[in-house]
């Protein structure tokens, strides 16, 4: 890139990511649709995002979220089908936001034609899967030791044509989503076309989903206990998955503008992950510690240090989130008592039940967070809800929950529902303006209480966290230019500047005096008198800056 052209949008954007089901429902079922979100999107563009990365929207039969998906060339008839989604396609980018969607490459749903055809007997078929005889007598054992990330073993067994037990499948997530064989020519050249279906229709990108994970060992040996998420296990992150990646970036620079990806790739060692960030690779990948990172300085700093060490070496600039689909809601995650460097998401969602979680406390800590990340250097996601400040809904009685990690834990663990929860816009009682009136009460409960969380209430409160995010994704692109320069600051604060900005984040038990010289344009929390009170976070810009 020459020093006159400008660096693409991708860079340093803000990106908001809908579920779909859960963001608006325009239709009337209690499902949010494509109608909904439509109707949202000046909401989006005045919350100050660059972008939308939309969850599958694929028809599914919603085992895992619409991450089983039976078509990858259409659009799921209860959110409104393909129409509904070039529409909106169109509308987004008349306003000024680009739209990434969702790529589930690793494994379709057991609906898809491919996998239908494959039980049925069809040889190709059968071949674009993982298929293999069992061990033991009469195949009665699975092919090898891998569990499945869902809970489990990671194979099913299938039942031949004439009634007798045959082949096991490889799943790594739920038997309803089998994994495909990513060495197979007719699986690469299949999702080649299905990126430019998507590119020839204007979407921007592609969130790629467990890009880590589409090549298996060959031979498919044992993993002998190794935990697929801290240690190298032979269903994740193979060499020739980057041949994939190179296909697919020369797609996506064939197109003007050229369009992006961005990963979701989780690696056991560190270095692993810059190969997926090569210049004829994926463009970004997620920072994943902020979503489990602890709320204390040390770590925090540990975790800018590292991802910012990525961008160095790689090129591809980071990309924060603290929150997702996947994960418990910092409002709740920060509500409890804090790890001493990290949680995860089994260790968060224990603690339901056993810990009355300060929802208060963790909301002023979430408010903190949202301005240390869209203060630094990348992109920064927006998971929605986290611009209301809403907390996990840990009470949805377990005759209502979907995710499959609920039921194959057998209940053990709630699973991830409660991060998925319909959004409250008005109303002080549910659906709270999630569906018109006398829509069928929405799909996952809203519990009561989130009155003064809607989207109306916060409009009406300049103290809002709503307001909050609309300053600080409205500023961030002015203010927030420049590479990160680490300052001196009292224990527990973490401090830093990008260009004249100044960005302090108070984690200490103790309230600090601001530096002097500078003035509060935006705080998390009350600041009175030059003080920074604990939980708080402050950018701040030279005294003699025009006031705003
Ligand atoms: C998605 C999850 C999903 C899994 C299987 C993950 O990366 O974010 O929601 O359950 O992939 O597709």
């Amino acid at each position: 890139m020459s020093s006159s052209t400008p660096a693409p949008w991708w860079r340093t954007a803000a990106v908001y990511q809908v579920l779909p089901r859960s963001f608006a429902d325009g239709g009337g079922d209690g499902v949010g649709d494509l109608a909904g979100l439509r109707a949202r999107l000046p909401y989006l563009a005045e919350l100050g995002v660059d972008a939308v990365w939309v969850t599958p929207w694929y028809p599914s039969p919603m085992v895992d979220n619409g991450y089983d998906v039976a078509d990858y060339r259409d659009v799921d008839a209860v959110l409104g089908g393909l129409g509904q989604a070039e529409a909106f396609v169109q509308e987004a980018h008349a306003l000024g936001l680009r739209v990434l969607v969702d790529i589930v490459p690793n494994h379709t749903s057991d609906a898809h034609a491919w996998f239908r055809a494959a039980l049925a007997g069809d040889a190709r078929a059968r071949a674009r899967y993982l298929f293999r005889p069992g061990r033991g007598e009469g195949g009665a054992l699975p092919p090898n030791d891998w569990e499945s990330c869902f809970g489990g073993p990671s194979w099913t067994r299938t039942t031949d044509a004439d009634g007798r037990p045959g082949e096991w499948y490889l799943h790594s997530f739920a038997p309803e989503q089998p994994d495909l064989d990513w060495r197979n020519p007719e699986v690469r050249a299949e999702f080649v076309d299905v990126l430019r279906f998507w590119f020839d229709r204007g979407v921007d990108g592609f969130r790629v989903d467990v890009a880590h994970g589409l090549v298996k060992e060959a031979g498919l040996p044992d993993a002998l206990g190794r935990d697929r998420r801290t240690e190298e296990h032979p269903g994740w992150d193979q060499d020739e998955v980057h041949e994939v990646y190179r296909e697919w970036r020369e797609v996506a620079d064939s197109y003007d503008p050229p369009r992006v990806f961005v990963a979701e790739a989780w690696v056991a060692r560190p270095e692993r992950l810059p190969l997926y960030l090569r210049s004829d690779e994926l463009h970004m990948a997620f920072e994943f510690e902020p979503l489990h990172v602890t709320w204390r300085e040390g770590p925090w700093r540990r975790v800018v240090e590292r991802g910012l060490a990525t961008a160095a070496l790689t090129g591809a600039p980071s990309a924060w989130a603290l929150t997702n689909h996947d994960v418990v809601r910092q409002v709740t995650r920060y509500a409890r008592t804090q790890w001493p460097e990290r949680g995860s998401n089994e260790s968060e969602r224990a603690r339901w039940g056993t810990e009355e979680p300060d929802l208060a406390l963790g909301r002023t800590r979430a408010r903190a967070a949202a301005l240390l990340t869209t203060a630094l250097p990348g992109l920064v996601y927006v998971y929605e809800g986290e611009e209301l400040g809403l907390e996990e809904v840990e009470d949805i009685p377990t005759e209502r929950r979907l995710d499959p990690i609920h039921t194959r834990s057998g209940g053990r663990d709630p699973g991830r529902d409660g991060s998925r929860v319909p959004l409250p816009w008005s109303g002080d009682r549910p659906p709270y303006g999630f569906s018109p009136p006398g829509a069928p009460e929405p799909w996952l409960p809203q519990p009561p209480g989130w009155g003064p969380l809607t989207a109306a209430a916060q409009e009406q409160d300049p103290d809002s966290t709503l307001a909050l995010y609309r300053c600080a994704l409205g500023l961030r692109h002015e203010l927030m230019a420049g590479p990160l320069v680490w300052h001196e600051a009292p224990d527990g604060v973490l401090a830093f500047a990008r260009g004249t900005t100044v960005v302090w984040v108070n984690f200490g038990p103790d309230d600090v005096p601001l530096p002097a010289g500078r003035r509060v344009v935006l705080a998390s929390g009350p600041a009175p008198d030059g003080v920074l009170p604990v939980d708080t976070a402050a950018w701040l810009v030279p005294d003699e800056e025009g006031s705003r």
